[in-house]
């Protein structure tokens, strides 16, 4: 798989240390930034791999900063994703196995090198289970599209 990747400065050390594992994994991975301990705005580089996943350019997106929330509701944001903070091992499995997330998100303050490698591991290596849980992700997708709608006819916009 391609990966998009991308990371604020609280999240850049655990970024360089999971891109070995991309590889280990066979997975291919390009970065989108912040690759400085400059102080930068994580919605920036939360966009950028956000749209690269969303747009179908990259197979799936990992996000790190501080505490992985602000990259979360940035993610969360995008059609067709389905963004999961991550700092301990059980949701990374639950998921992938129920809610097909297709970006991890993780805290660089949060969590320690040793346990963002093993997340990312089990993140990347656990299956989507399907059956009921696709309905309920379809679901989502439902509430997307309707949303979208009713926000258009709030603001009197055409359809
Ligand atoms: C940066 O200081 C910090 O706010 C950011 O990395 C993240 O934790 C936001 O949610």
């Amino acid at each position: 798989m391609l990966i998009a990747i991308g990371s604020d400065h609280a999240g850049l050390e655990i970024k360089t240390e999971i891109t070995p594992i991309l590889r280990e994994l066979g997975h291919e991975y390009v970065d989108y930034g912040s690759d400085t301990a400059q102080a930068v705005d994580y919605p920036d580089f939360g966009e950028k791999v956000s749209d690269a996943v969303s747009a179908g350019n990259a197979d799936r997106g990992i996000l790190v900063c501080g505490t992985g929330i602000g990259m979360s509701i940035v993610a969360n944001k995008f059609p067709n994703i389905r963004a999961s903070l991550c700092n301990e091992l059980l949701s990374a499995k639950m998921s992938r196995l129920h809610n097909d997330a297709n970006i991890l998100v993780l805290g660089g303050r949060i969590i320690g090198k040793d346990l963002a490698k093993e997340i990312v591991r089990t993140w990347m290596t656990t299956p989507f289970e399907g059956g009921r849980h696709l309905d309920r992700i379809n679901k989502i997708a439902i509430v997307e599209e309707k949303t979208k709608r009713d926000h258009r006819v709030k603001l009197g916009m055409s359809r």
